[in-house]
């Protein structure tokens, strides 16, 4: 069977989690990856968060599945020819070092596509252009800049930042779609062209919802949060706890042996729709007869109370239990799982969303695999490359260099 991008060719010049994350996927669909990392350190994620001593971290080993692995220092004189090479045999070139970084190493954008006119060349930056488009960033700062923190927790409370790595992750998703339209386009076109996405922009495009807040808070308050009816609302959207972000309201409300679990909680949505088996379920049928409760206009003012009583019911019951009892039901709802209870549960085994996978230096690990799944280009997970794995193999296939060019790059230290 091919893949999706089978006979694309991918100049990998990320790190840490961002750029990897993109071009893991693009590996996951069948492209050639090839990750140019610096002779001797490499992904400085290769050895951060380390569990196993001397091994390549779960941090890197879980962003680069699928790629080889060539080192070259592209700040040398030897390394920068061997650059022009690569960018002249690749069809993207993935980056996301600080802004300037690959002009200063001699190869801005003029320059590539000189070199490669049908080159598509994707950055991620922390800032589009604008006050902060020098700037450095890490997840958390693309959260704070992007609108997650100021609209997540709880009211009265500082701002969070999220587990979901929003701003890495959520901006190499982006990247890797401006690729795959990029590639596309060069079909009719004959031309690259460059795809930059900046992490605040990502980040804010996944908090559309809380600019369409903003916007509703001119003409009243908003009803579906904690803040209403008995708080006060500010000038901006303000952080709305746990309550949905659609029009449906829900909450998380605890369940039996939430004493001792921390994750003993589930979600429970009070969808207008499949009200009448809720309340039944919960033993609050009179509810269904009482105009004070009966519509979602007379509950809106009251959801803390709605969701004290669903509380109650569900207190009772696993999380697992309530699950079982509203699903059939139609009440959209979802027990809170652990990272452990993720790592076990077979259903995601099944289906290849976690992977185990063998490393020679660390043994088996778990890794989340493809979460998009095409039925014509399967994703096979294979472990990430040692550092310099792939050198020779590259330098020898993909640029037709002989064993004694090999060994003069390799003297030049420029691999
Ligand atoms: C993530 C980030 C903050 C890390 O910063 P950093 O560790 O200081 O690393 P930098 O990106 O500044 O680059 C390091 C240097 O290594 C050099 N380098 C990288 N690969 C090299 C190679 N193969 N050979 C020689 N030099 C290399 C770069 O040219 C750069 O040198 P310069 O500063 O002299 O221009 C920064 O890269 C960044 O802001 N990236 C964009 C946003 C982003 O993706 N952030 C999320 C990361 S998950």
């Amino acid at each position: 069977m091919t893949k999706a991008l089978e006979g694309v060719r991918i100049l990998d010049m990320t790190h840490v989690q961002s750029g990897p994350t993109c071009t893991q996927l693009l590996a996951w669909f069948g492209a050639d990856v090839i990750k140019v990392e610096r002779p001797g350190t490499g992904d400085a994620t290769r050895g951060q968060l380390r569990d196993v001593p001397d091994a390549d971290s779960l941090y890197f080993t879980m962003l680069n599945s699928n790629k080889r692995s060539v080192t070259l220092n592209t700040k040398s004189e030897q390394g920068q020819a061997i650059f022009a090479k690569l960018i002249a045999s690749c069809d993207v070139m993935v980056e996301n070092f600080a802004p300037g970084a690959i002009d200063r190493m001699g190869f801005p954008w003029e320059k590539i596509q000189e070199i490669n006119p049908r080159m598509i060349y994707a950055s991620v930056k922390g800032f589009g252009p604008g006050p902060y488009v020098d700037c450095k960033v890490y997840e958390n700062v693309a959260q704070c800049t992007g609108g997650s923190a100021s609209t997540t927790g709880f009211d009265p409370g500082p701002p969070l930042v999220t587990g979901a790595q929003i701003g890495d992750s959520g901006t190499g998703l982006h990247l890797a779609l401006g690729i795959v339209a990029a590639l596309s386009q060069r079909e009719t076109t004959g031309r690259g062209q460059r795809v930059e996405c900046a992490m605040q922009d990502g980040v804010l495009n996944l908090c559309r919802v809380k600019l369409r807040d903003q916007q509703r808070l001119a003409h009243g308050p908003l009803k579906e949060y904690p803040q209403y009816p008995n708080g006060t609302f500010g000038a901006a959207t303000p952080r709305a706890g746990n309550a949905s972000g659609g029009g449906q309201p829900g909450w998380i409300v605890k369940c039996k042996g939430w004493e001792q679990d921390p994750d003993s909680y589930v979600y429970v949505i009070t969808q207008a729709a499949s009200f009448h088996e809720l309340a039944k379920a919960i033993g609050r049928a009179d509810w269904l007869e009482d105009p004070e409760w009966n519509t979602p206009e007379a509950r809106l003012p009251k959801l803390d109370q709605v969701f004290e009583e669903i509380e109650r019911w569900t207190m009772t019951k696993t999380k697992f239990e309530v699950m079982d009892i509203l699903n059939p039901l139609n009440v959209p709802c979802g027990p809170i799982l652990s990272m452990k209870e993720l790592a076990e549960e077979p259903s995601l085994r099944a289906t290849g969303t976690v992977v185990e996978v063998d490393h020679p230096e660390r043994g088996p690990y778990l890794t989340v695999g493809n979460p998009i799944k095409l039925s014509d280009s399967l994703t096979e997970v294979e472990r990430s490359p040692l550092l310099g794995e792939h050198t020779d193999e590259i330098l020898k296939d993909v640029l037709g260099f002989s064993d004694e060019e090999i060994a003069a790059a390799k003297e030049a230290g420029a691999v």
